[in-house]
């Protein structure tokens, strides 16, 4: 495919088309303020790559820098520190790197707490093979919808005698209905042509037999979109003989957690997959999906691209298109060119070099 056909498609992918979703806030015109949480291990390195790269752009973002660590509230639950909560408050979209998870640390994910706290029900993946970075398949072009808040990641777990433990799934009427109304209207705001609910409820009936209801119902109110339902097990058979069937997929929690990695392991892995948050009341948070890399943190090898498409995205959610585009093509160009890439990118190049090549870019557009 050419170069300005295939830009342009994933200018559709990662959705260029001005979105009228009920759940988009209307930024207002001038710098808008955005929570940076960098994070941890190589998070705060690839977002000075971010920032830079969009001052280069001269993208109207002023970034408000607030770390993110479990606090124990007064009543004992655990939180999120209260200048993040504020400041997230306020500007209601977040860009965040990647966060620790110590293991036996007594306290929730961090992620999960994020997600909890701001009600960020959609997490939204869209994932397109990129020109130059080759792997097994060419022309993946799909977006994943998965339901961020209850079914097997509900966390209500318990003993029920000595040996054996019981682990509940909920899936509830409203979060079913939401997550798939949020996946046609992305569907209709994106260009996209179907809609997949992907589901177990062969053997769950009433559990996916109720997220899958909710999506046959809603999708009665989308009949410009096609709608498909399809058993996990058959789309990840089929994903991998041959993901172009695909078009957008929404399912519940714990199934897009794990094929959302799939997905992301066609197009190059984590470390080139943008993804975004989106909550209630308009919050959105957009992240690299992958870890904290402490086996590179500190030693100017993490690759950006993850974060830096991730927000990408963002600026697309706030309207600003123009940046988005000037930013994603100056990343996408110099991935295709293959003269300064990182070292999982198949390079030799220092984050701080990739990252100056793509401002290089940036600059050279205006
Ligand atoms: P990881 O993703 O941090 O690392 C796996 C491998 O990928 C490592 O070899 C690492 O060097 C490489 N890698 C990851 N991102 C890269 C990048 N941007 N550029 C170049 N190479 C990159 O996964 P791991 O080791 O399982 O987790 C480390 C920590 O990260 C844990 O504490 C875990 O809980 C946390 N984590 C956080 C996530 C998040 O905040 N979204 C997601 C996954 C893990």
């Amino acid at each position: 495919m050419a170069g300005g056909a295939w830009r342009s498609m994933l200018s559709v992918l990662m959705g260029t088309v001005k979105s009228k979703a009920p759940w988009t806030r209307n930024f207002t015109q001038g710098v808008q303020t955005v929570t940076l949480i960098p994070g941890d291990g190589i998070g705060p390195e690839i977002s000075t790559a971010v920032m830079k790269i969009f001052e280069a752009a001269k993208a109207p973002i002023q970034w408000e820098e607030r770390s993110v660590t479990a606090i124990k509230g007064p009543s004992g639950r655990w939180m999120i520190p209260p200048e993040a909560k504020e400041s997230m408050d306020k500007s209601k979209i977040g860009l965040k790197g990647p966060l620790k998870t110590p293991i036996a640390a007594g306290h929730p994910s961090m992620n999960l707490l994020l997600r909890k706290t701001f009600d960020l029900y959609a997490n939204v993946r869209p994932c397109a093979s990129i020109e130059g970075y080759k792997t097994p398949y060419d022309d993946v072009n799909l977006v994943t919808i998965r339901e961020n808040t209850e079914g097997e990641y509900s966390g209500i777990e318990h003993v029920i005698v000595n040996g054996v433990v019981q682990s509940i799934k909920l899936i509830t009427e409203k979060a079913s209905k939401r997550i798939a109304e949020y996946a046609f209207e992305y569907a209709r705001n994106n260009q996209r042509i179907s809609v997949t609910a992907v589901h177990k409820a062969n053997i769950m009936r009433m559990s996916d037999g109720l997220f899958l209801r909710k999506c046959r119902e809603v999708a009665e109110n989308y009949k410009d979109i096609k709608f498909t339902e399809m058993y996990l097990d058959t789309v990840c058979l089929n994903m991998v003989q041959d993901p172009t069937q695909f078009d957008v997929l929404v399912m519940p929690n714990l199934y897009g957690d794990i094929l959302s990695d799939l997905c992301a392991g066609l197009i190059g892995g984590l470390g080139v997959t943008p993804s975004g948050n989106i909550g209630a009341n308009g919050v959105a948070i957009f992240e690299s999906v992958h870890g904290t890399a402490p086996d590179i943190a500190g030693k100017d090898l993490a690759n950006p691209t993850a974060l830096l498409l991730s927000a990408v995205m963002m600026l697309r959610h706030m309207g600003l298109h123009g940046y988005a585009k000037k930013i994603e093509m100056a990343c996408f160009d110099t991935i295709r060119d293959k003269k300064v890439l990182t070292k999982d990118l198949g390079g030799n190049s220092k984050c701080s070099e990739f990252t100056n090549e793509i401002c290089r870019r940036v600059q050279d557009m205006d």
